[in-house]
C-alpha cells in the first residue's frame, strides 16, 4: 500500500532502504489491526492478557528494567546552533546528528516490519489539529498510537496529496539476525531522541517506553509543535483542559500546567465538593491554543487517551481515572493479581498477599521492594472516562477563560493568586518553581524551577519562548485573554502539616477562580497579584481552622525578598535571550516588596 501523498511515499520508501526491515505495513487503525497487535505481542510475551472478567480487553506489559522512562539527558535539540536550542536543552549540531544516526538507523529494523502510523494529534481535520506519520519496528508502539492519537486510513485522506505532516522516525534499535529469536522488550542500551525543529523531524532510536516512543507526545505535541505555534502564533503547552459549569449553569475552560507529581490528572478529572459546580474532562497532560475570529483563545486536546502514572491512582485519589482504565488499556510495568488482574502501590491499603512484580518475580509484602515500577503507566481511551466532557473532540476547540500555573512549595507561595495582567502572568509562568519530592533525584526540598512545567518540552531557547508568550499577549485585547493565575495545594504549616486538604476541595479554589473571571470574587492586592480575602474562599462545611487559611494565603515580603536572587540567577542563564519585559517585571516586584516591607517595618 502507499498513500495519495508523493512526499510520504517516498520518505517511507527512504526510511525502509536505510532501516531494511523484513516488510512495511501501513496501519489502518482498525480494532481488527489493534487485536493482532496484541495477539503478536502475547506470542512473544511482551503483553499478558489479562483476566477478561476483571479488565476486559487489556493487557499487561513489562518493559525491559532498563528502559523504564523518559531519557532527559538523551534528548536532543537540533536546531542549526547551541543558542538557538537555548541553556535548558541539549544540543547537537543537525549535521552530527543524522550522520550519526544515519549510522545507528541502517539496518536497524533487519528482521522487523516497520509499521507505517498515520496519526492525528487532534480531531481529525480540526483546524487547530495537526498529522504525524511515525514510523516505527515496534508493535507495542503501533498499539498505544492507537489509543493515544486518532490513527488511520481517515487521516491519509484528510492529507491528500499535499497535506503536511511531520515526519516521526522510530526504532527500538534491535535488529534480528535470521533465525535470533526476539526477547519481550527489545531495545537499545545507546538512545537519542532527537529533533529537527527547522525541517520539523523526530527521530527517535533505542527505546521502546512512553514518551521515547509513543512519538505523538512530547516530541510532536510539545517539544516540535511549541516550535510549530511559536512560528504560527499559537501555544503548544503542558497543560490540562477542563470544563467546569458554576451553580448558575455557566461553562467556563481552564487550561493548567504543573509539573510532574503535582496532581495534573487528578485535577483534570476532579470532582467538586463544593454544591452545585460541575467539573468536566477534556484533557490532561497537552493543551494547543490558537485565536479564533473573536479574539479569544481555543483549545483542544491533542491526543485521544490518557498515558497516566499508575503508583498513586485509587479510588481514593482518583475514581474517574480509575473507572476509565478498567478495559481496553495496556498496563505497563505494574503488577499482576494470582486472579490475572492488575495492582501498584497506592491502589489499595492493604497491597495483596501475593503478586508478581513488575519484573516478574514473586512478590509478597515482605518483598522489602516495590511491586510496580514507580513510572508504571496505564494507556486508557479518553472516552472511556465518565466525566469526559461532551465537547472534548469538538474541532473548534474550547474557549479558555483561564490559565494556572503552579508548583509544590511548602511554604513562601500562596494557595492562589492572580496576575496583574498577561505580561504579569507570563512572568508568574517564567518562574515557576517546584521542590523535589523523595521519588526524584536531588535533594528533597530543593526547588527546580521549571517555567510553564515546559523545560524538558520546549523545543528551542526558553528565553524566546517566554518572547512569544508576551507576543500572543499582544495579539488580543485583556478582556479576552484568559486570566492567569498561579496555586500551590501544597503550603504547609511549620510542623510540616499540609494546610489544603487538595482532591475535590480543590474545587473551592477553582470556584474563586471562575468568580474571579466573572468579575465577582473579593481580592486584595500584594506585591506578588491578587489574593482572595479570607471570606473569598467558600471553606463552608469544611474543617479548616481560620488561622490556617490565613497562614494559606498569607504572602511575607521578607520571604518573597530572599526569593528573589534565586528568580534572578534563574533569569541569568538566559542571557541577552530573556525578554527585557520579564526583567521590568522582575524589578517592579522588587520595588513592590520594599515597599511592603518599608510599610510594615
Ligand atoms: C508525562 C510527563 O508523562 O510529563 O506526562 O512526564
Ligand atoms: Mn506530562
Amino acid at each position: 500500500m502507499s498513500s495519495p501523498n508523493a512526499k510520504l511515499n517516498q520518505w517511507v520508501q527512504q526510511m525502509a532502504e536505510l532501516c531494511q526491515p523484513e516488510a512495511v505495513y501501513w496501519c489502518d487503525g482498525s480494532a481488527a489491526e489493534y487485536d493482532e497487535m496484541c495477539r503478536r505481542m502475547v506470542a512473544c510475551g511482551t503483553f499478558v492478557k489479562l483476566n477478561e472478567a476483571k479488565k476486559p480487553h487489556s493487557f499487561l506489559c513489562r518493559s525491559d528494567p532498563s528502559d523504564v522512562a523518559r531519557v532527559e539527558d538523551r534528548t536532543f535539540i537540533c536546531a542549526q546552533t547551541k543558542e538557538e536550542a537555548g541553556p535548558t536543552n541539549n544540543w547537537m549540531a543537525p549535521d552530527e546528528c543524522k550522520t550519526l544516526l544515519q549510522g545507528k538507523f541502517n539496518g536497524a529494523m533487519r528482521g522487523r516490519t516497520m509499521y507505517v502510523i498515520p496519526f492525528s494529534m487532534g480531531p481529525i481535520g480540526s483546524p487547530i489539529a495537526h498529522i504525524g506519520i511515525e514510523l516505527t519496528d515496534s508493535p507495542y508502539v503501533v498499539a498505544n498510537m492507537h489509543i493515544m492519537t486518532r490513527v488511520g486510513a481517515r487521516v491519509l485522506e484528510v492529507l491528500g496529496p499535499d497535506g503536511e505532516f511531520v515526519p516521526c522516525l522510530h526504532s527500538v534499535g534491535a535488529p534480528l539476525a535470521p533465525g535470533q529469536k526476539d526477547v519481550p522488550w527489545p531495545c537499545n542500551t545507546e538512545k537519542y531522541i532527537t529533533h529537527f525543529p527547522d525541517e520539523r523531524l523526530i527521530m527517535s532510536y533505542g527505546s521502546g517506553y512512553g514518551g521515547n516512543a509513543l512519538l505523538g507526545k512530547k516530541c510532536f505535541a510539545l517539544r516540535i509543535a511549541s516550535v510549530m505555534a511559536r512560528d504560527e502564533g499559537w501555544l503548544a503547552e503542558h497543560m490540562l483542559i477542563l470544563a467546569i459549569t458554576s451553580p448558575e449553569g455557566r461553562k467556563y475552560h481552564i487550561a493548567a500546567a504543573f509539573p510532574s507529581a503535582c496532581g495534573k490528572t487528578n485535577l483534570a478529572m476532579l470532582i467538586p465538593t463544593l454544591p452545585g459546580w460541575q467539573v468536566r474532562t477534556i484533557g490532561d497532560d497537552i493543551a494547543w491554543m490558537k485565536f479564533g475570529a473573536d479574539g479569544r483563545l481555543y483549545a483542544i486536546n491533542p491526543e485521544a487517551g490518557f498515558f497516566g502514572v499508575a503508583p498513586g491512582t485509587s479510588y481514593d485519589t482518583n475514581p474517574m481515572a480509575m473507572d476509565s482504565l478498567q478495559r481496553n488499556s495496556i498496563f505497563t510495568n505494574v503488577a499482576l493479581t494470582p486472579d490475572g488482574d492488575v495492582w501498584w502501590e497506592g491502589m489499595t491499603d492493604q497491597p495483596p498477599a501475593e503478586l508478581i512484580d513488575w519484573k516478574y518475580q514473586p512478590w509478597t509484602p515482605d518483598s522489602g521492594r516495590l511491586a510496580a515500577h514507580p513510572n508504571a503507566r496505564f494507556t486508557a481511551p479518553a472516552a472511556q472516562c465518565p466525566v469526559i466532557d461532551p465537547a472534548w473532540e469538538d474541532p473548534a476547540g474550547v474557549p479558555i477563560d483561564a490559565i494556572l500555573f503552579g508548583g509544590r512549595r511548602a511554604s513562601l507561595v500562596p494557595l492562589i493568586h492572580q496576575s496583574f495582567n498577561w505580561r504579569h502572568g507570563t512572568f508568574l509562568g517564567s518562574i515557576m518553581s517546584s521542590e523535589k519530592t523523595a521519588a526524584a533525584a536531588g535533594k528533597v526540598g530543593e526547588v527546580r524551577r521549571d517555567p510553564m512545567a515546559m523545560l524538558p518540552f520546549c523545543g528551542y531557547n526558553m528565553g524566546d519562548y517566554f518572547q512569544h508568550w508576551l507576543n500572543i499577549g499582544e495579539r488580543s485585547s485583556a478582556e479576552k485573554l484568559p486570566k492567569i493565575f498561579y496555586v500551590n495545594w501544597f503550603r504547609k504549616s511549620p510542623e510540616g502539616r499540609f494546610l489544603w486538604p487538595g482532591y475535590g476541595e480543590n474545587s473551592r479554589v477553582l470556584a474563586w477562580v471562575i468568580n474571579r473571571v466573572a468579575g465577582k470574587a473579593e481580592a486584595r492586592e500584594t506585591p506578588i497579584g491578587y489574593v482572595p480575602t479570607p471570606e473569598a474562599i467558600d471553606t463552608s462545611g469544611l474543617d479548616i481552622p481560620a488561622d490556617s487559611m490565613k497562614s494559606l494565603l498569607a504572602v511575607d515580603p521578607e520571604e518573597w525578598r530572599a526569593e528573589l536572587p534565586l528568580i534572578k540567577e534563574h533569569f541569568e542563564q538566559f542571557g541577552e535571550r530573556l525578554p527585557a519585559a520579564l526583567w521590568e517585571e522582575y524589578r517592579a516586584l522588587a520595588q513592590r516588596l520594599d515597599g511592603a516591607a518599608g510599610a510594615a517595618g
